[in-house]
C-alpha cells in the first residue's frame, strides 16, 4: 500500500501565500501612478519593506530594466525562497535585487547598493505590527531618512472599514499552485475595540480534506488614515495624500490601480464595509 502525500504538504507555504493574497502588478501600477501623479517622477530604486519573497520587487524590476530594488525582512527563509523563485533564473533581475535580513526599524545601508531610494513601499498592512505610536513614528522617521531628496515617496498599503473590526471568517476563495487546488480563508479571531487590535489568520484547505490552519497569523493594531498621515507629517514628509478604493464584491479578483481615487480630504469617496488605501508620504524635491 502506498501512502500518498496530503495535498497540503505538496506546495510551498510561500507560494500559496503569494497566490492567495498578493497582486504585485496592482502594487507596481500603483507605485508608477503615484510617482507620476505626485512628482512626475520615474522610479529608479525601490526599498520593499516587509518584503517576504520580494514578489513586488521582482515585478518592479521587470518593468524598470535600469532600476534596483532592496527587500528588507526579518525572515531569511522567505527571502531565500523568493531569491530562488523570482530572481535566480533571470540574471537581469538577480543582479539588481538585494535582500537584507534586517528590522525595518533599524536598517543599515552597508549591505545596500544605495542609501537613498525613489520609493519605499510597505505592502499588505505589514506595519500594523507596530502597536505603539513611538514605534510607528520611529519607522516613519527611518523611512524619511532613506528617501531621495530629489523627489520620492513612502507608500503604505492600509486596510480598514467595519468588516475588519469584527470576529468573522470570509467565504473561501479558490486558488491554485502547481496544479494543486486549494481554498484560502481569511479568519478574524479577535478584535479589541479598546486597543484597536486585531488577531487574524490565513487558513488553507484542500480537496483531500487536509488543511493548514493557521498557515499565517497576524497580531495587529489598526492605524487610522489620519493617524498615519499625522505621524508622516511629524516624521518630516512635505505632504501626504491618499489613494482610496472601497472594496466591492465585483473587485474581488479585478481590483486595479485605476480603481483607487486620489484624495487629500476624503470628500466624495464612497464608504464600503471594507476598503483599501495607499497612504503616501511625499518628499518634494529640494530647490
Ligand atoms: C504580511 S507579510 C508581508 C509579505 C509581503 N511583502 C506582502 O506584501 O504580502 C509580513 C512580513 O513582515 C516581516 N516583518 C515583520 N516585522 C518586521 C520588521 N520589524 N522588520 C522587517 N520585517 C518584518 C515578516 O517576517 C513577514 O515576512
Amino acid at each position: 500500500m502506498t501512502i500518498s502525500t496530503p495535498l497540503c504538504a505538496r506546495v510551498s507555504l510561500f507560494d500559496m501565500y503569494e497566490a492567495a493574497v498578493q497582486s504585485p502588478s496592482v502594487d507596481v501600477d500603483a507605485i508608477v501612478r503615484i510617482c507620476d501623479e505626485e512628482l512626475a517622477m520615474t522610479p529608479q530604486s525601490l526599498k520593499e519593506d516587509f518584503s517576504g519573497t520580494g514578489y513586488i520587487s521582482a515585478t518592479f524590476l521587470e518593468q524598470f530594466p535600469n532600476a534596483i530594488a532592496v527587500g528588507l525582512d526579518l525572515d531569511e527563509v522567505s527571502m531565500k525562497h523568493g531569491r530562488r523563485k523570482h530572481f535566480q533564473a533571470n540574471s537581469q533581475l538577480d543582479s539588481r535585487m538585494t535582500f537584507v535580513k534586517q528590522d525595518v526599524l533599524n536598517p543599515s545601508t552597508k549591505a545596500m547598493p544605495v542609501d537613498r531610494f525613489s520609493v519605499i513601499f510597505g505592502g499588505n498592512y505589514s506595519f500594523f505590527v507596530f502597536k505603539k505610536r513611538t514605534m510607528l513614528l520611529d519607522y516613519f522617521k527611518t523611512a524619511r531618512s532613506m528617501l531621495d531628496e530629489t523627489g520620492s515617496v513612502f507608500i503604505l498599503e492600509v486596510m480598514g472599514g467595519p468588516n475588519c473590526q469584527i470576529i468573522a471568517e470570509d467565504e473561501p476563495r479558490g486558488c491554485e499552485v502547481d496544479g494543486v487546488d486549494f481554498d484560502f480563508i481569511w479568519r478574524q479571531s479577535n478584535y479589541n475595540p479598546v486597543t484597536n487590535e486585531l488577531m487574524a489568520h490565513i487558513d488553507f484547505e484542500f480537496p483531500d480534506g487536509s488543511s493548514i490552519s493557521p498557515a499565517f497569523s497576524y497580531d495587529w493594531r489598526f492605524w487610522s488614515v489620519p493617524e498615519i498621515r499625522e505621524a508622516m507629517e511629524e516624521a518630516g514628509f512635505s505632504r501626504t495624500v491618499v489613494y482610496w478604493a472601497s472594496l466591492y464584491e465585483e473587485f474581488e479578483d479585478g481590483l486595479t490601480a485605476d480603481h483607487y481615487s486620489r484624495t487629500t480630504d476624503g470628500r466624495g469617496i464612497d464608504q464600503a464595509e471594507a476598503w483599501l488605501a495607499y497612504v503616501v508620504g511625499v518628499v518634494e524635491p529640494t530647490p
